[in-house]
């Protein structure tokens, strides 16, 4: 019998390992300039920590989570780092509380979705949770970062997309009229958009079946509901968008599928590369309420989380390329010495180097030189060592010359200039 992985967990192999650390590298980049430091938490938490935030009416916490049951221990795997990264903010003694704390994680996540793509039981997130600012300049900040990485990225064609969700009064004001407003059109409306109607409402405006959008529409919006402050923190995160010059659209009916958002919540979509319909590749929001309804202290907060698999499916190909390998193939077991010393010179130079010490033909070096996408090739046979010179290919130019040993190391470094090395 012959084991296969899991439905919807997927292994990562090399080449895909490689795009992985590259985005991961592009996004701890950004972060830590703005002082975002990293957490590592564990994939098992407590089930009731997921119930106590993510939320009992969320999609995620009724249908998606994995359980462990342990005799008397109820667990989960974590769907999302939120919940986690609060319990940990929450667990710090007062004293090693810093006003604005900030940290980032990078973790697999499990959700039991439905698989396709873009939609996976195990994915990857690489997300930033921010403690106690409860101003709309964090918002903003944290917005327009996330923009330019999109950008840094190479996702051409995304759209921001935000809304208010206010406070709890307005929300408890919104739910009441959006209750109103569908119990008008029971008859119209999918069965679990019946159900949700009682526990809630704002969730029929997230679904994706026909007869709920269709009934959905004129259906009230939130940013009416809002409370005078509400609205200012929402006119004030807009104005500094726009002095900061990020692109955005306010959506009236971006909800988000997590029960703990108040006040800003904000989506970014793609249409570039093979993302197709699951095309959010990142999401998040303020959840001022979370830290207190922990049994923490009146902590506001605000974070997000990228899904790693689905930049990756927006990601134009040439932009996960990598390139930056040097390659060796010596022939004979001097050749080989040889080349090991070059190899490691260049190694403490910051490149990529492989050598194939194999006893084979040049051919079936050279094969697998191009093969590894290499930039340049080293060929160093005995006559070569004789004469006290390597021959030099540059793979991707066609081009190839004759090189003195003695200056090998700073010809390959400067074949490198310009080339993006991982
Ligand atoms: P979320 O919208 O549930 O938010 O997930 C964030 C991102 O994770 C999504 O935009 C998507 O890119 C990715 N994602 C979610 N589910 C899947 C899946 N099944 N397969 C592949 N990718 C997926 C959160 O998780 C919040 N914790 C974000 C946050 C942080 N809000 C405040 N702080």
């Amino acid at each position: 019998m012959k084991y296969r992985a899991v439905k919807g967990m997927n292994d990562i192999l090399p080449e895909e390992a490689e795009r992985f650390a590259l985005v991961e590298r592009t996004f701890r980049a950004t972060v830590e300039r703005l002082g975002f430091r990293e957490l590592r938490t564990p994939i098992v938490e407590e089930l009731g920590l997921f119930h106590k935030s993510t939320g009992e009416t969320s999609e995620v916490v009724q249908k998606q989570m994995f359980l462990l049951d342990r005799e008397r221990e109820k667990l989960a795997l974590r769907p999302e780092g939120t919940p986690s990264a609060a319990r940990v903010y929450i667990g710090q003694s007062q004293w090693a509380k810093e006003p604005i704390t900030k940290w980032y994680y990078i973790g697999p996540m499990f959700r039991a979705e439905q698989p396709q793509r873009g939609r996976y039981r195990q994915f990857h997130q690489a997300g930033c949770e921010l403690y106690g600012d409860p101003g709309p300049l964090a918002d903003a900040e944290m917005m327009h970062m996330l923009y330019r990485m999109t950008v840094e990225l190479g996702l051409v064609g995304t759209t921001l997309e935000l809304n208010s969700l206010g406070g709890s009064e307005a929300r408890v004001e919104y739910r009441q009229r959006l209750k109103a407003f569908f119990s008008a059109k029971l008859e119209t409306l999918s069965p679990h958009a019946i159900e949700r109607l009682e526990d809630n409402p704002l969730r029929i405006l997230d679904s994706k079946d026909p007869r709920d959008i269709a009934a959905s529409e004129g259906a009230p919006i939130l940013l009416d509901c809002l409370s005078e402050e509400d609205k200012t923190h929402f006119g004030e995160v807009c104005a500094a968008l726009d002095e900061l010059g990020t692109p955005y659209r306010v959506n009236p009916r971006l909800v988000r599928g997590l029960d703990y958002y108040t006040r800003t919540c904000f989506e970014i979509s793609a249409q570039t590369g093979e993302i197709g319909s699951q095309n959010a590749i990142l999401g998040g929001g303020r959840y001022d309420n979370m830290i207190a309804a922990l049994g923490g202290e009146n902590v506001p907060a605000i974070g997000f989380a990228m899904g790693l698999e689905r930049i990756l499916l927006a990601m134009p190909e040439a932009k996960t390329q990598s390139s930056s390998l040097c390659f060796f193939a010596p022939l004979g077991a001097r050749a080989g010495r040889a080349a090991l010393k070059l190899a490691d010179q260049l190694r403490t130079q910051g490149l990529t180097v492989e050598v194939d010490g194999r006893d084979t033909s040049l051919k079936a070096k050279l094969r697998r030189a191009n093969s590894l996408a290499a930039h340049v090739a080293v060929v160093l046979g005995e006559t070569e060592l004789d004469a006290g010179q390597a021959q030099l290919k540059l793979l991707a130019e066609h081009a190839q010359k004759d090189v003195p040993l003695s200056e090998l190391v700073e010809t390959v470094v400067r074949a490198f200039e310009g080339v993006r090395t991982p």
